[in-house]
């Protein structure tokens, strides 16, 4: 027994030593942490539950039978983030660079599997030189077998992806469909061929950096939604996150106790649209005027400025927010703005958190840039997610709604449980000066005759009131009340059931 017991504590610590001191330190030299480090930071204080601690590779070929590390270069298992379980693997660079053999993607799958049973979210910590070369397809079968669960998963159970090192191949592909990834500055990159082969084929010259890094992708590509300085950072903001969600699409999103009252005015919001239709003003001031202590968790700030997305707390509990930015581009949807807003709208539909639309949109960019990339399919993208979209519904029209836009922002016509608009709402076809053009162009030329049409057309529809005439618009609210608004409207909607026609799966367009 007791000979056993010390082979148990050999084992635990050639496990806990991965690749061992050297890898460790350089490991910690490229200023980041272990795979166990990560976990204790990720985790409340011993909380963490180890599986698979002794689980080693099976393969034979190139000397591997020589080299074996418990664990095999994956550390899994499941703890609690702010007391909610959560299940987990980090991928330990310093065993064969994380690379993913067989036997590490069976880790993976046993915690993905456990997760979807119990209904709790998965978060992927990612360090790896991706598949483990030395065995060839027996690592892409273990790959395509995580990538089986992601997709099973998705909508089951909350997935992020944390990539703390490197992320090559088609391993960026198990990220790509979780819910959200986060990425570290510096030390993390994601992309199908690196800097070596890319100079090959197409002749282009670039780092990893460049092509591939934490900045590149939050502000270019949007395939990730954070950037990090550093893991401690990333690390303790993805558990001020989880807290947002809730563990599967049976439960709820838990709720945080808040001091703020339901019915908080907030006089400032009366004057936050200038008089100027043409001038901006930031709709974040909006957000974080009504959210439950200004509490924002705002997901792919740097990207498609144009919408905000993000989450917040209303009464404490968790609301989706998207919001047209009159600061970027004037607030236009593009094919960028569409996609990310679209994205988020469905993840809020899956686990059942309810959207609040705030909407100031000119209408869709115009443009060869737009229309040669598709902005008719992408634009589609949000309008689709909306429609579809079950979850509680409410937007409040702040300016401008004009156009196929007005439609598309979670209006009355898309299913809208609530729709509010400030009297500073205009809500028409477009413009007042472009409709003029349009309509009257016989006039054009004639500067008094156009001056008075467009004021006409102004006074016609540069307010909320044709639009709530036909009950579009439930009811024109003041701004300083928005917030009391839109708890009543929550609380109102807690039972909501609606349930769109049974059938395999919809079709969006992609
Ligand atoms: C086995 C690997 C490995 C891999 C790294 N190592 N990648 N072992 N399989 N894929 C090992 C190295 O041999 C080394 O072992 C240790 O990890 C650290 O690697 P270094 O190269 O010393 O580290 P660094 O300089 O930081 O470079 C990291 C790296 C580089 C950029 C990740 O190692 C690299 O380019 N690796 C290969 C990446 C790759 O091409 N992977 C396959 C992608 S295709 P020692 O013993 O010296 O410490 C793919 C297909 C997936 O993933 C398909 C899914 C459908």
């Amino acid at each position: 027994m007791s000979d056993i017991i010390k082979q148990l504590e050999e084992k635990r610590d050639a496990a806990r030593l991965g690749g061992g001191q050297r890898r460790i330190d350089a490991q910690h030299k490229k200023g980041k942490l272990t795979a166990r480090e990560r976990l204790e930071v990720l985790f409340d204080e011993e909380s963490f539950e180890e599986w698979d601690m002794f689980v080693e590779h099976d393969s034979h070929d190139f000397g591997m039978d020589e080299q074996r590390v418990p664990g095999d270069g994956v550390v899994t298992g499941h703890g609690t983030i702010n007391g909610r379980l959560v299940f987990a693997f980090s991928q330990d660079f310093t065993v064969f660079g994380g690379s993913l053999s067989a036997a590490h993607a069976r880790k993976i799958c046993k915690v993905m599997d456990q997760a979807m049973k119990v209904g709790a979210p998965v978060i992927g910590l990612n360090d790896s030189g991706g598949a483990r070369i030395q065995e060839g397809v027996a690592s892409l079968a273990g790959y395509a077998d995580v990538f089986q669960r992601n997709v099973m998963a998705s909508g089951v159970v909350p997935q992020i992806s944390l990539i703390m090192g490197p992320c090559a191949g088609g391993a960026v592909y198990s990220p790509a469909m979780t819910d959200f990834i986060f990425m570290v500055k510096d030390s993390s990159y994601m992309f199908v061929t690196g800097p070596d082969v890319v100079k090959t084929v197409t002749h282009e010259e670039v780092t990893a950096e460049d092509l591939g890094g934490a900045i590149t992708h939050t502000t270019k590509s949007g395939v990730a939604d954070l950037a990090f300085e550093n893991d401690i950072e990333a690390l303790i903001e993805l558990r001020r996150f989880m807290d947002f969600l809730p563990p599967s699409n049976r439960e709820k999103a838990p709720e945080l106790p808040t001091a703020d009252p339901f019915d908080r005015p907030e006089p400032s919001l009366d004057t936050l649209v200038p008089e100027n239709p043409n001038h901006p003003y930031d709709m974040g001031e909006l957000v974080r005027k009504i959210l439950d202590e200004g509490d924002f968790f705002e997901v792919a700030p740097t990207y498609a400025g144009n919408i905000l997305t993000g989450f917040g707390r209303m009464e404490g509990q968790t609301v989706g927010i998207v919001a047209n930015q009159p600061m970027v581009l004037a607030g236009c949807l593009d094919i960028d703005s569409a996609r990310k807003a679209g994205r988020f709208v469905r993840f809020c539909d899956c686990f059942n958190i309810p959207i609040l639309t705030f909407v100031d949109v000119p209408g869709f960019l115009p443009g060869t840039g737009q229309e040669y990339g598709g902005i008719i399919k992408h634009g589609a993208k949000l309008l689709f997610a909306y429609a579809e979209a079950t979850v509680p519904k409410i937007t409040v029209i702040t300016r401008k709604a004009y156009g196929g836009a007005y439609d598309v922002m979670s209006s009355k016509h898309l299913r809208g449980d609530l729709n509010y608009a400030w009297p500073s709402a205009e809500i028409a076809v477009m413009g007042p000066k472009g409709a003029v053009e349009i309509i009257f162009r016989a006039d054009l030329g004639d500067e008094e005759k156009i001056e008075k049409r467009t004021e006409e057309y102004r006074e016609k529809f540069a307010n909320p009131f044709v639009a709530s005439s036909l009950g579009f618009i439930d009811d024109v609210i003041m701004p300083r009340n928005t917030r009391r608004r839109i708890c009543r409207g929550l609380r109102m909607l807690r039972n909501k059931q609606l349930e769109n026609p049974p059938k395999k799966h919809s079709n969006i367009p992609l």
